[in-house]
């Protein structure tokens, strides 16, 4: 069976280009019977950005919630924390020997920290942590670990996925054939959701829609979203267009076309936002109130998480071990 394996960092809470970029898919992905499927919350990737235990604690609980309430089967899936599988950070150890400081050199999160230091006039490598700097070799750990085949995430971590399979192929180089050589499995249709502000929707840019709101706080984000001037009866370019873009994630090609010809025809940037408030609404408002309810009961939330953390270590156990072994690190008798 092929395996397919993504995760979340907890840092924030969750939002509409997580959920079309890796969640939905991953649900999607976690339904078909040729595949085994494990997804985890990226809580020690966590604290490379956030030094802020509560926001942590909260944002796990969030996150996990999150999953749970867009339907995840775990019986199916195999869902659980990376912190609660310690043969990751001893795998992230293995392939640190492996992995060339020139390649980690030219990851893209460690890059964007420096150019902004930069930027600032500051020391390039001010604020940079080895956590940061190491951040893809802990995520080659997190994707052999499993020896995943897909991996779905937003373009902005296929850099990561390269990255791990150079690593792979070097491990196997030196010590046989271990690893399968994951691939990145991007969604066109989000690909890179962008945010109020037209960048890229992210945590760290500040420009997010959350994926569960109230329906009044929903309005209210996409209300938000930063148009251009253009009068109700002057034609808009949907193409560039965050309230278009959104559209197009959520709707079916029909309803895509629809709106397309409502770009052209010079629908109202109000009665556009409306529409589109209505589309996310109707698609997200079951798993708003199973959220709300998840969230008040975080003990059945843990006990989902340990349940899938013996699953998961089953089999990074004998995994690791078989590693061990391959590299040298063996017993005497
Ligand atoms: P993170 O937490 O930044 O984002 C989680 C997932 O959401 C996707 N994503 C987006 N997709 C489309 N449009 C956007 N605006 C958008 N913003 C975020 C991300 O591409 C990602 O798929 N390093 C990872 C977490 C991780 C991981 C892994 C993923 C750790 N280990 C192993 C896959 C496999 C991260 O920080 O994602």
């Amino acid at each position: 069976k092929q395996r397919v394996l993504t995760g979340i960092t907890t840092t924030g809470t969750p939002h509409l280009g997580n959920y079309v970029g890796a969640i939905r898919p991953a649900i999607e992905a976690s339904k078909s019977a040729q595949l085994e499927s494990f997804y985890f919350l990226a809580d020690y990737h966590a604290l490379i950005k956030c030094q802020d235990a509560e926001r942590i604690k909260l944002s796990r609980k969030e996150i996990a919630a999150t999953w749970l309430a867009l339907g995840l089967n775990t019986d199916n899936a195999v869902f659980y924390r990376q912190s609660d599988v310690p043969e990751i950070p001893e795998l992230c150890w293995l392939l640190t020997c492996m992995a060339a400081k020139g390649l980690m050199n030219r990851a893209h999160a460690y890059k964007a920290v420096v150019a902004a230091n930069e930027e600032a006039g500051e020391d390039p490598d001010f604020g940079v942590t080895m956590g940061l700097y190491n951040y893809p070799i802990l995520m080659a750990a997190d994707i052999l670990m499993f020896n995943a085949n897909k991996v779905p995430v937003g373009k902005d971590q296929i850099q990561h996925i390269e990255m791990a399979r150079d690593i792979a192929a070097r491990f196997n180089h030196h010590y046989g054939n271990h690893f399968n050589m994951p691939e990145a499995v991007v969604d066109d249709k989000g690909s890179i959701l962008q945010g109020l502000d037209g960048r890229k929707m992210s945590k760290s840019y500040n420009n997010t829609i959350p994926l569960f709101l109230t329906e009044k706080q929903l309005k209210k984000h996409i209300n938000k979203i930063k148009t251009n001037l253009l009068e109700p009866g002057e034609a808009k370019d949907p193409d560039t267009s965050t309230v278009f873009q959104i559209w197009e994630a959520f709707a079916s090609a029909e309803q895509t076309a629809q709106m397309r010809d409502k770009f052209a025809g010079g629908i109202a940037w109000g009665e556009a936002k409306r529409e589109l408030f209505e589309l996310v609404n109707s698609q997200l408002g079951e798993a708003r109130e199973k959220y709300f309810e998840l969230m008040e009961r975080p003990a059945d939330i843990e006990d989902v998480l340990q349940h899938g953390a013996s699953k998961a270590r089953a089999v990074s156990a004998p995994f690791i071990e078989k590693l061990r072994q391959a590299v040298g690190l063996r017993t005497f008798v």
